[in-house]
């Protein structure tokens, strides 16, 4: 799948769930309860032993989703997360050392950038759709809003902190393809394996995203 890809299917998503899973069962659920909500385009966080079995049992079923890998921090978790199936990764941030192994990794990444010179050097490794972490603490919506005019070519999936009540936002920006979060299937839902709250949620969450951009 092509960077251009990705990014049309997160655009039309508009969100990205940055999903933290424990046990690898609850993953094919997880991602059918997400997908029948409108989000197809999904990020496994490599936070917990069980990610790259979750990355793998996701890609092995199928489904019409695109599934990512997220918390990439060496080059390592990048070959380890696209041998599991990932059909895309993203860093948090993106020191000297990982841009080699992000451009030789064979499938399409998200660097990761907090600041106007991240995004600049990120421009200069060849990478133009980018990551913003945290978005919220880094000047949220306004500092990627102020962001489009002296780097009219970067696009940016802005995640950290940002939750459906405030994703608008982000969402009208034309330099944002999508909102990243853990808010849609965090914590009590997905222990308890309750899908229909998620599936739930995300189809409200969705539906709030396409009101943001029209
Ligand atoms: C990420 O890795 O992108 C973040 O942990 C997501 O941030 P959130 O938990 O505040 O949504």
């Amino acid at each position: 799948m092509t960077s251009e890809t990705i990014e049309a299917r997160a655009r039309k998503a508009g969100i990205v769930p940055v999903l933290t899973i424990e046990d690898p069962a609850h993953a094919v659920p997880l991602a059918k309860a997400l997908i029948a909500g409108g989000l197809d385009v999904l990020e496994v966080t490599l936070r917990t032993p069980a990610a790259l079995d979750a990355i793998r049992a996701v890609a092995d079923a199928g489904l019409d989703c695109v599934i990512g890998a997220g918390t990439i921090l060496s080059a390592d978790d990048a070959a380890r997360a696209r041998d599991a199936g990932s059909e895309f990764l993203v860093t948090p941030g993106t020191p000297a050392r990982l841009w080699s192994a992000l451009r030789s990794v064979g499938i399409p990444t998200l660097p990761g950038i907090a600041t106007a010179t991240e995004a600049m050097t990120a421009l200069d490794e060849g990478f133009s759709l980018l990551k913003c972490f945290p978005a919220e603490q880094s000047g949220g919506a306004g500092f990627l809003k102020a962001l489009s005019a002296p780097l009219p070519e970067a696009r940016f999936m802005p995640t950290g902190g940002i939750r459906q009540d405030t994703m608008a936002r982000y969402l009208c920006l034309p330099n944002v393809v999508a909102v990243g979060g853990s808010w849609l299937a965090s914590g009590g839902d997905l222990g308890t394996g309750n899908f229909a709250a998620i599936e739930a949620r995300a189809r409200d969450s969705f539906s709030t995203a396409r009101e943001a951009r029209t």
